[in-house]
């Protein structure tokens, strides 16, 4: 089980504090397990976490191991938890230069369809350039612009290189299993499907095949990331403070009643930024609506402490840091000693980057707590698949209960939809004229 150390926000808390909202954690995590609350059809995430291999995941395994052998370069296609989760994973398990010196056997993979930049467009065709790649287009609606711009293209660069036939054997579409236009695509010229449960939505879908194809891809064991997964739901089915869940997401929303209004979801690892971007939208659309929420903002230390640190430390009091920290790795790396002893650093010669890395983590929540900045520790062990399907689902569960504390629908994102409704408008698509 993960740990979660609280004892660097008593002062903005009070332990009658904690006390007092017990009832609402109880309830909100009774609400959530019964199915009787708001957004209660977008559930099925829940039922995600298995122990079995199912016929879906052998399907995902056969196709992850085809993708592996005949492609240079595999491109997720996706927006928002279409793509963020199974990024996350990806790199925080392997590093955010996985992709170094990668290729057939274990291709790189590249992501595209999240943003409409031509410069990022242009990059991503020089990087396919003589490439054997596949793609995965994955989308919960089936309609996303960005998606659906990217699909075009990269489709069409398949059928150019590959011919119709061969083009058909390297797309790999992940939607809806009945609705949307690439559910229809996908039926229609035959490409291999994978569905997302419709009481599945798409910041909840990480365990689904839209994050599993990828990661299985990546060469992770997605079996463990599972069970990981199932483990954490049954442990954290626990009904009391024992239960990190709880305390999590009693004092998220008690920090934002006591005016802490910014939530810094922070690590040591630099292959976390991209976890910290699933958190961040996953708290970010669940939340933020109704006009309440934390805002969800996410940092990777020691680097942004050169760079965020200064207003971490004494800027406005209106924030609290969630620092997740994962024990080292078992090959060691050692500071050398140098003869001439210039650069002032012998006195670390001998000393282990772990022991170095634990005294800024130490030093900072020092740091940072004097600065009248509460953070939550969360220990989280041992780094590899099972511990990221634990992540997980820990953070679905704690984010569910946590909105429902705070009196939202964890489970719609009204905001987006009309952004995408607007735009649809401005771009003249039939059927959005008039708005
Ligand atoms: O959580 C959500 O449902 C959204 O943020 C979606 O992930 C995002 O908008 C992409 O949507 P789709 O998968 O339908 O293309």
């Amino acid at each position: 089980m993960i740990k979660i150390d609280i004892s660097n926000v008593w002062g903005s808390v009070e332990f009658a504090d904690l006390m007092a909202i017990e009832k609402e954690v109880a309830a909100a995590h009774t609400t959530l397990a019964d199915g009787s609350g708001a957004g209660k059809e977008y559930l099925g995430w829940m039922n995600l976490p298995t122990r079995e291999v199912t016929p879906e995941i052998t399907r995902i395994q056969a196709a992850a191991e085809k993708i592996r052998a005949n492609s240079d370069v595999f491109v997720v296609i996706g927006i928002g938890g279409s793509y963020l989760g199974s990024r996350a994973a990806i790199e925080l398990l392997q590093g955010p230069n996985r992709n170094m010196g990668k290729g057939k056997g274990d291709p790189q993979i590249f992501y595209a369809g999240n943003s409409l930049s031509t410069r990022h467009w242009n990059e991503l065709c020089r990087l396919l350039d003589e490439k054997d790649f596949s793609i995965a287009i994955i989308s919960k609606s089936g309609t996303t612009t960005e998606p659906a711009v990217a699909t075009r293209a990269l489709r069409w660069m398949l059928e150019r290189k590959y011919g119709t036939d061969g083009a058909r054997e390297r797309i790999y579409a992940i939607t809806d299993p009945v609705k949307g236009a690439l559910r229809q695509m996908a039926n229609e010229e035959g490409w291999q499907t994978f569905s997302i449960p419709p009481s599945v939505g798409g910041r909840y879908s990480v365990l689904s095949a839209v994050g599993l194809l990828p990661m299985a891809v990546a060469g992770m064991d997605i079996q463990a990331v599972l069970s990981g997964s199932m483990d954490a739901k049954e442990s954290y089915d626990l009904r009391s403070y024992e239960n990190p869940v709880w305390l999590y997401a009693a004092i998220r929303n008690l920090m934002c009643r006591h005016g802490k209004h910014i939530e810094l979801f922070e690590s040591f690892e630099p292959g976390f930024q991209m976890f910290g971007k699933w958190w961040q939208q996953l708290f970010g659309e669940s939340e933020g609506k109704d006009g309440k929420g934390l805002f969800p903002v996410t940092a990777e230390f020691t680097g942004d402490l050169h760079s965020l640190g200064q207003m971490i430390q004494q800027g406005r009091r209106n924030l609290f840091e969630t620092m997740l920290r994962f024990d080292p790795p078992e090959q060691v790396c050692t500071v050398g000693s140098d003869v001439k002893n210039l650069d002032g650093l012998n006195y670390l010669a001998g000393k282990q980057l772990d022991f170095v890395e634990e005294n800024a983590f130490l030093g900072t929540v020092a740091a940072h707590v004097d600065g009248g900045v509460p953070v939550i520790t969360v220990d989280c062990g041992t780094l590899d698949e099972k511990k990221i399907g634990e992540l997980f689902y820990f953070l679905e569960l704690s984010c569910g209960i946590s909105s429902y504390i705070l009196g939202v629908n964890p489970f719609n994102q009204p905001g987006v939809e009309l952004y995408k409704r607007n735009m649809f408008h401005l771009l003249g698509k039939p059927g959005y004229e008039n708005m």
